[in-house]
């Protein structure tokens, strides 16, 4: 192999330059050529396709967003785009592509190592909703961001005596919410893996926790299940707190990457590169028992994770 590519792809998230860099660096040191492809598959499809050096990827282990860029590409999802991607991928000589996104970008680097391309991906995404690994880069510093905002409304709510909902993202899954609720010491946390929370019960312990003398009531909602602020409205008509909503949104994605995400990023990297200089294609790197793995992508893209039961025992019993 001697000329590779990188790209990020779908939500960008903290962490993803320190794998870039970590890639461009050690394939240099190996001897060879490194292409950053710009804005995912959607540059890839435009041929947005720049050489990088050593010195690029100076300066930016610190930074947050990815400097390469990212997309959602649809065109991604058809074969038509998939064969243009790949041979695009050949005439740039691209042999072996690091990708580093969510397991939509995987899905597309599957279809490009079945055309020939050889591809390792790296989980990116502040959501960890990536099956075959208990680190995703980004899910650190996005916990730490959200955990510090709630901190600052807990405040306030404290000093109002209110309700507040918090509202983090997370897409479908709950990892961020579930995090947030124990760091933060939540009174609920609600998760879209848990259908069909109780309302009526919520308020219920809303009451209840007033007239024990609680000044505040903390409740942190996750993106999937969503609602928050009728969810608000309906919790301040029933229970006469004063309640409100906070999204904390697209904040959560930016900032500069905690030490963690650094260092677990730049390991993954670094894998990804060595992986494709054995000739490996179609896996993903991962994180599992305290070891660094490497998972097929077919294999990664149909297992099914579900949250740690203990850890959501436990954010249960504390919050009372
Ligand atoms: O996957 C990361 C994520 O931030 C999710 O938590 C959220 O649902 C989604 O991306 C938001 O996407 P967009 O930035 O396209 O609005």
């Amino acid at each position: 192999i001697r000329t590779i590519g990188v790209l990020t792809s779908g939500g960008d998230a903290p962490g993803m330059n320190a794998a870039i860099r970590s890639v461009v660096r050690t394939a240099l040191g190996k001897g060879l050529r490194v292409r950053g492809i710009r804005r995912g598959y959607q540059g890839l499809m435009e041929e947005e396709i720049i050489d990088l050096s050593a010195r690029d990827v100076s300066d930016t282990i610190q930074r947050g967003g990815t400097i390469l860029q990212t997309a959602r590409c649809k065109e991604m999802r058809t074969e038509e785009g998939q064969q243009k991607a790949a041979a695009i991928c050949k005439k740039y000589g691209i042999e072996g592509l690091v990708v580093i996104g969510g397991d939509g970008s995987f899905a597309g680097a599957q279809k490009l190592a079945n055309l020939g391309i050889n591809t390792i991906g790296i989980p990116g995404t502040i959501d960890l909703d990536i099956d075959c690994t208990e680190y995703t880069i980004g899910f650190d510093t996005a916990v730490n961001t959200a955990m510090e905002a709630i901190d600052k409304v807990r405040d306030t709510s404290t000093s109002h005596q209110r309700c507040s909902i918090v509202e983090v993202m997370g897409r479908d899954a709950g990892y961020l919410a579930l995090w947030c609720g124990i760091a933060n010491g939540a009174e609920e946390i609600l998760l879209p893996e848990e259908h069909n929370y109780d309302e009526s019960e919520i308020i219920k312990r809303i009451i209840e926790n007033r007239d024990r003398g609680k000044k505040h009531y903390i409740i942190i909602n996750a993106e999937g299940v969503g609602d928050s602020i009728n969810m608000a409205k309906r919790i301040e008509e029933a229970t006469g707190m004063e309640t409100r909503a906070t999204i904390l949104g697209h904040m959560q994605r930016g900032g500069s990457p905690t030490a963690k995400d650094r260092v677990y990023a730049s390991i993954m990297g670094a894998k990804a590169v060595e992986l494709l200089c054995e000739g490996k294609t179609n896996r993903v790197v991962g994180y599992k028992h305290g070891e660094y793995i490497d998972v097929d992508i077919d294999e990664a893209l149909n297992m099914e994770k579900k949250l740690p039961e203990y850890q959501l025992e436990i954010a249960k019993k504390l919050a009372i």
